[in-house]
């Protein structure tokens, strides 16, 4: 199975969601075989676009979500609201989150616990900087933000866990990682993963996300390390997501 995750930023507003939302449900209407597809528009639209997907093979994720249940917690929206208005997944630990907004490995921690507590699953976002790339030391770096999160969490065998692997300098960049560097940090994180989480490493799906678009998705998904992509930019063009599940579909079925 592969799994596409549409990461919609804050690039696409309510309206606009729906629009997307709805010809993803048009483009993968009767087919048996497709990829498992998240969406995760902003707070806002999530509950106009679970209307949407209804109770089809669609998933629905937030991009975010607080590290507690209930509280005083000004501007943050809780797991448990995300579970009721229909949400399986959210990101946590995106770069973005972790850059612009300062996020440390201790809190992507408390916000990933929280999801699990609410029974969402938390798509686990790690990756390093460019100047952690060139001093070589990506391996020591990525091993760190998924030790911080993982070492105090307890699966069982039934358990997914999603890591999404976003170098940094990758994302919004005009091409992704090479296909070594990609296989070899999957083949890594899913390893190391193992060990912390002390899970199988068939029940860890590690995804790759930074720059990719239809032209690359075929490179990136025959690879058996790749479980799937994470998808920013080119899943806001419903024809560059259309080709993306197309090619995913194709190697399904392959
Ligand atoms: P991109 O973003 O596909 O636009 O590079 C990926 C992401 O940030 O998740």
């Amino acid at each position: 199975m592969k799994s596409i995750v549409a990461n919609w930023k804050m690039n696409v507003g309510l309206r606009e969601s729906l629009v997307l939302a709805r010809a993803v449900v048009d483009f993968t209407r009767g087919k048996n075989i497709f990829p498992e597809i998240i969406l995760c528009p902003s707070f806002v639209s999530l509950d106009e676009v679970k209307k949407i997907l209804g109770r089809g093979r669609i998933q629905l994720g937030a991009q975010l979500c607080a590290t507690e249940k209930t509280g005083a917690f000004t501007g943050e929206v809780s797991p448990q609201t995300l579970k009721d208005i229909g949400c399986g997944f959210v990101l946590v630990g995106h770069s973005e989150r972790r850059i612009i907004f300062g996020e440390t490995n201790e809190l992507v921690r408390a916000r990933f616990s929280s999801a699990r507590a609410s029974l969402l699953t938390p798509i686990l976002c790690v990756g390093e900087l460019l100047a952690v790339r060139q001093s070589g030391d990506e391996e020591n770096y990525v091993t760190e933000q998924l030790e911080s999160v993982l070492v105090s969490q307890k699966f069982t065998k039934k358990n997914l866990l999603y890591i999404a692997y976003e170098p940094v300098w990758a994302i919004g960049a005009k091409e992704p990682a090479s296909i070594e560097t990609i296989l070899g940090m999957h083949l890594f994180i899913r390893t190391v993963t193992a060990k912390i989480a002390n899970i199988e490493e068939n029940n860890i799906r590690v995804l790759y996300g930074g720059a990719v678009t239809p032209e690359n998705a075929f490179q990136l998904l025959r690879e058996s390390e790749v479980d799937g992509l994470l998808v920013g930019g080119a899943s806001t063009s419903i024809r560059k997501f259309e080709r993306i599940i197309k090619v995913a579909k194709e190697i399904i079925e392959e």
